[in-house]
């Protein structure tokens, strides 16, 4: 059975934020075009329509992991989907590839790939493959970006991976991995729920525009979640709980303005929300529980509201603080950031992702 023969066109669907998913969905189009398959790149952002394939397509989801699953976003989109006709797909979560002094560390996707896998299912498709691909980690609020070298090791060897299984899959075959992944996400599916309920809402608020910042307005023109606002003369980015953290802001800002303090960010929480929440608390719970984990779901509930709230009024704070010039010089040297190179996917420009 010849790819062409069971296969009419190959449709990629990638989310990105850095660019790793779209060189993956440019890998796969450029296989299918090879073996004479038209292909067509679509780009997953808010607020956009889940697409429909033609019929006998084989379609490619592939996005980035975030917090041992998929990202929100995706998950809404591919369960969006209009029926699949039992067209083929195939799923390709990114992951945290990282490589120091030569030797490779690989990412860990836990639950984003068969998770996908399963609404693709109830969606009317049949999945042909699932593949973590190891791609340079574009997490620069927690390390310094890799090395020209590093990211061009990791991106070669993650080629020839997937164009390998894109081979395969285009003649007639399956290719399933990451069972051990799926079991080690399934155990770390607490840690993913809280990152989709609370971490990633709190990694939104961390980020802040330094001194640097001369207002060009670029972040918020790529942010494919449509989460940041310009704010105030002259307009400072200011991040909204919209924000999933995908980096391409942090990364792409051509001033490297955007920093990320942890220590900034605990500081106006103390501030602003401390003393509300222990009263809020003790009296929600009747003087009981200080701590989450001794929380009843009463408790909880209130306790994850307040603690939303309280950052995102922390977080106004914030912002009007840093309407003074010094106080933006004082927290973008206080931010370990500042020392970090930033990183974006090599050969992939800001036209052929989120200025498209
Ligand atoms: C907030 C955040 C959370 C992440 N969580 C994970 C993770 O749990 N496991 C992993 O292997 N990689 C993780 N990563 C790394 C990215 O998934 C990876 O670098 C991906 O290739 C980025 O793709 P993109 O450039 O298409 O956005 C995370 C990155 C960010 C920014
Ligand atoms: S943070 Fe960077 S991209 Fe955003 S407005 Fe400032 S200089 Fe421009
Ligand atoms: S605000 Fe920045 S990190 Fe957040 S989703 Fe938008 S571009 Fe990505």
């Amino acid at each position: 059975m010849g790819g062409t023969y069971i296969y009419r066109m190959l449709v990629a669907f990638f989310m990105t934020g850095t660019g790793n998913s779209y060189t993956v969905a440019r890998w796969c189009a450029q296989v299918a075009e090879t073996t004479g398959l038209r292909s067509q790149l679509i780009q997953i952002k808010a607020g956009e329509k889940s697409d429909s394939v033609p019929l006998r397509s084989l379609a490619v989801f592939t996005y980035p992991t975030h917090g041992f699953t998929a990202p929100w976003l995706i998950m809404k989109y591919v369960w969006c989907l209009p029926n699949g006709h039992k067209n083929h797909a195939i799923v390709l979560p990114n992951r945290a590839g990282i490589r120091i002094k030569g030797v490779f560390f690989p990412g860990l996707e836990g639950t984003a790939g068969y998770l996908i896998a399963l609404l693709l299912w109830f969606r009317g498709y049949r999945v042909q493959g699932v593949m973590g691909v190891d791609m340079p980690s574009n997490w620069t609020a927690l390390h310094w970006g890799l090395s020209g070298e590093n990211a061009a090791v990791i991106t070669n060897m993650a080629k020839s991976k997937v164009k390998s299984m894109l081979q395969t899959v285009l003649a007639g075959n399956r290719h399933y991995d990451g069972i051990v992944q799926l079991f080690l996400g399934a155990a770390l599916a607490k840690i993913s729920l809280m990152y989709i309920i609370m971490a990633q809402f709190i990694l939104a608020k961390l980020f802040f525009a330094s001194d640097k910042c001369n207002g060009c307005s670029l972040c918020q023109s790529i942010c494919p979640k449509k989460a940041l606002r310009m704010v105030g003369r002259p307009g400072r980015p200011y991040w909204t709980y919209s924000c999933d953290s995908c980096m391409a802001c942090m990364n792409y800002c051509p001033q490297k303005a955007i920093e990320v303090s942890p220590f900034i960010i605990t500081l106006f929480y103390y501030i602003a929300a401390v003393p509300v929440a222990a009263y809020a608390m003790r009296y929600a719970t009747n003087g009981y529980a200080s701590h989450w984990g001794t929380l009843s779901w009463f408790g909880f509930g209130i306790q994850y509201g307040y603690t939303l709230v309280a950052i995102a009024l922390a977080y106004v704070f914030l912002h009007f603080t840093l309407s003074s010039r010094l106080i933006r010089e004082i927290a973008g040297k206080l931010s370990h950031t500042r020392y970090f190179r930033r990183y974006k996917a090599e050969g992939v420009s800001l036209k052929d992702i989120h200025l498209k």
